[in-house]
């Protein structure tokens, strides 16, 4: 199994626990596939500048920026960007507002500002939106998706549904639009039963607020269809067999119980699944630990004050090793039966932070034997 047998795929979703390595094998996936001479774009949600650094870059912005991989030959191209939320609202807004007044309008709007920054699930649903973007980009033939280090680690596939929802708020649309107030249910009913709850909004959030509300709906009419349709888009691609889902975890229990609820969900879901990862997995030592008695005289020979609690610590260790090492064997053993039969592949837990090119070449490799 290697992870550029997923090369036909237009997107890998990389998804799993917390610290688990999802930023560390997004990239190392990228690269592998870069390797393998695909054209990649590896993006992240997560504002945190792991991803940069993961790829020893000072910074990450909203617009793709190539990595240097060493000399190019059959390689392909590796590019990286990390999501911001508002910049791709804004540049959405630009595209699809009916005219340049209904755009001004938008931008201007207090309510949009916090509908772009702060409304919950904006996030994850521009994540959504880029990757519309990033798919109809002809730069890139894969794109890397790393998921935030979010309690649910799929939130961000409910977005388009949620926030849609929020956008076409059919309630609040019906009190507050100005084609409710001339003449639809929504106003008459406000009007006539509870005028009471339009003068408690007002009171409670200013009538400004509630002018920003009523104009930002308005403007936005004409736009729901096209943010369903690309949410919809999005939903169809995430589902057929041009995505993969990689479920990363590390060996320790909980992140093994995500990661099998993780495949559950997207199983039920019929999300496609690509192979799981198990990271940092200790390697067992590849010959026997020395008898005690040659370890001793060693370390008297050289010099040693306590060869022989020295010698006790050492194979204590070594045994500790192996025994951590088992363990992590077993781990994959036990994800791999929990997934059916299906081995995850392996990335051994490295000395050295895998970080920068170099170090990542080691995930890549281990991604791509
Ligand atoms: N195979 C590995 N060997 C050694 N260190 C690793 C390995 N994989 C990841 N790390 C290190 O573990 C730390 C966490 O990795 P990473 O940021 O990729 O995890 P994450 O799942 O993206 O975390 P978060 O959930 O916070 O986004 C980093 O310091 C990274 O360099
Ligand atoms: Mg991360």
């Amino acid at each position: 199994m290697s992870i550029t047998n997923f090369e036909d795929r237009r997107v890998i979703v990389c998804c799993g626990s917390g610290g688990v390595g999802k930023t560390t094998i997004s990239a190392g996936i990228a690269l592998a596939l870069a390797n393998n001479g695909a054209r990649v774009a590896v993006v992240t949600i997560d504002p945190a500048r792991r991803l940069a650094s993961a790829l020893g870059l000072e910074t990450l912005g909203d617009e793709p920026r190539q990595v240097d991989i060493g000399p190019t030959g059959t390689r392909g191209e590796l590019w990286a960007l990390q999501l911001d939320a508002k910049a791709t609202f804004d540049r959405l807004v630009r595209r699809h507002a009916p005219s340049p007044e209904a755009e001004q309008r938008i931008l201007d709007n207090r309510i949009y500002e916090h509908l772009s920054g702060a409304v919950a699930g904006s996030q994850e649903y521009m994540a959504v939106e880029r990757l519309n973007e990033l798919t109809d980009d002809p730069r890139f033939e894969v794109i890397v998706l790393d998921t935030p280090p979010a309690q649910n680690a799929l939130d961000f596939l409910d977005a388009p549904t949620r926030i849609t929802h929020f956008i076409e708020g059919k309630s609040l649309r019906m009190l507050l639009s100005p084609g409710a107030a001339a003449g639809h249910l929504g106003w008459k009913v406000l009007h006539a039963g509870s005028s009471t709850v339009f003068s408690i909004l007002e009171r409670v959030t200013g009538a400004q607020l509630l002018r920003d509300l009523s104009e930002f709906l308005a403007a936005f009419d004409g736009m729901y269809s096209g943010f369903s349709e690309r949410a919809e888009r999005v939903r169809a691609l995430l589902h057929s067999p041009r995505a993969a889902f990689v479920v990363v975890s590390s060996a320790d229990d909980e992140p093994v119980r995500e990661a099998v609820m993780l495949v559950e969900r997207l199983t039920h879901d019929h999300y496609p699944l690509g192979p799981a990862v198990m990271n940092r997995v200790r390697q067992r030592a590849e010959c026997d630990p020395p008898p005690r008695d040659a370890l001793i005289e060693a370390y008297a020979d050289a010099g040693a004050v306590h060869p022989q609690d020295l010698a006790d610590r050492t194979l204590a260790q070594l045994a500790e090793d192996d025994a951590r090492a088992r363990r992590d064997h077993d781990a994959c053993a036990r994800l791999a039966r929990l997934l059916g039969d299906r081995a995850p592949l392996e990335v051994p837990d490295f000395a050295d932070e895998p970080v920068e090119i170099a170090g990542l070449e080691h995930v890549a490799d281990a991604l791509a034997p």
